[in-house]
């Protein structure tokens, strides 16, 4: 289903864009070989598949990930799966979502019949510097916002997030780019005081797995139960709550602390490259596992990107942002250092022609 609001379809993602042979700088899965443990946990359950799937481990391991209650999490087809649920259980009087953001959960607000109000956030993204563009309505019932932010890559504070929070008000999450941060200091996942907070969280991104669609949201009790009620019989597979259960280990946990280490070093590497060319805005301190760029042109620049054999996410499917905007997956430096190259002629070309 296509979902168009104000000239945007809200349904387009990189993966649209993506096709075999070109290098995918759209989709920010990470790339590179699964863990062997992952890959046997998955080999293991595919033996399991005469048997209806039983979800109970998975949700005390990810109960003792975040140091919350089994009664506190829900399981999910993916992050994209609790936006929906979110979106047909909740009923919201005034529903704000703050772009630029992903944009599936508006989609999934209107696609249940939500009116949805846009507050937008102006460079450089930020709740709160220097003066923060955006006006979350007081009377809003429920706000949308992702940390690490998807496209921007912006981490709020957690400080700026709990700030949010008001009586009678659900302040949604996503972080399903949270375990990029090392240490994931600003993830409000644990925090259970905060009632009217709910935290979606994916497997997708870090452990390469958007195949096997598996996530999970951590909320008030009463409210899980209530998602819950509106969920499938047995909505998740065997071998995603296997995957679950296995990456909420404390060896999943230490190992996707050094990925984002890794991943650091070779965002600072793109991003300084990035930065010292001139005409360039780069959204500064980038958490997440890809980098928004402004490069003022239109979208000839990412069409010639893409005969040049790359493929970087349009920005102009973001509220708030539009056709001078690209967002580029963090790769290995000589990967990335290839994209500069296409990147840097990209650009002449749009400038002499
Ligand atoms: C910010 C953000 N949240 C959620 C999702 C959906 O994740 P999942 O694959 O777990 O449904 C995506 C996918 O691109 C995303 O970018």
């Amino acid at each position: 289903m296509t979902r168009w609001s104000d000239g945007i379809d809200l349904s387009h993602h990189g993966d649209a864009d993506s096709a075999p042979g070109l290098v995918d700088l759209a989709v920010n899965v990470r790339h590179g070989a699964q863990p062997a443990w992952l890959a046997a946990t998955l080999r293991d359950a595919l033996g399991r598949l005469d048997r209806y799937p039983v979800a109970v481990a998975a949700r005390e391991a990810v109960a003792r990930r975040h140091g919350r209650d089994p009664n506190e999490v829900l399981l999910t087809s993916g992050a994209a799966e609790a936006f929906v649920l979110l979106a047909r259980v909740l009923r919201p009087r005034r529903a704000v979502v703050l772009h630029p953001q992903f944009t599936e959960p508006e989609a999934a607000l209107r696609a249940a019949g939500h009116p949805v109000e846009r507050s937008v956030l102006d460079w450089p993204f930020r709740l709160t510097s220097p003066v923060t563009s955006a006006v979350i309505p007081k009377d809003a019932d429920l706000v949308v916002i992702g940390n690490p932010t998807n496209p921007t890559s912006v981490l709020h504070p957690a400080s700026d997030l709990v700030g949010l929070c008001r009586p009678g008000r659900i302040l949604v999450v996503d972080e399903a780019f949270a375990d990029c941060v090392p240490g994931e200091g600003e993830s409000l996942a644990g925090r259970s005081d905060l009632s009217g907070v709910v935290v979606i969280r994916s497997l997708t991104k870090t452990w390469g797995l958007a195949g096997l669609r598996c996530g999970y949201l951590l909320a008030a009790r009463e409210l899980v139960e209530e998602l819950s009620a509106a969920q499938p019989l047995w909505p998740l597979s065997t071998p995603a709550l296997a995957a679950i259960e296995a990456c909420s280990s404390p060896l999943a946990v230490a190992t996707a602390e050094g990925y984002a280490r890794e991943l650091v070093e070779a965002r600072s590497f793109l991003v300084a490259a990035l930065t010292a060319r001139t005409g360039l805005r780069v959204v500064p301190d980038p958490a997440g596992s890809f980098v928004l760029v402004d490069h003022g042109g239109d979208d000839a620049v990412r069409q010639r990107l893409r005969d040049a054999g790359f493929v970087v996410r349009r920005g102009d499917t973001f509220p708030g942002l539009g056709a001078s905007w690209i967002r580029v997956a963090v790769r290995d430096p000589e990967t990335s250092t290839r994209f500069l190259h296409a990147f840097d002629a990209a650009r002449a070309l749009a400038v002499s022609g």
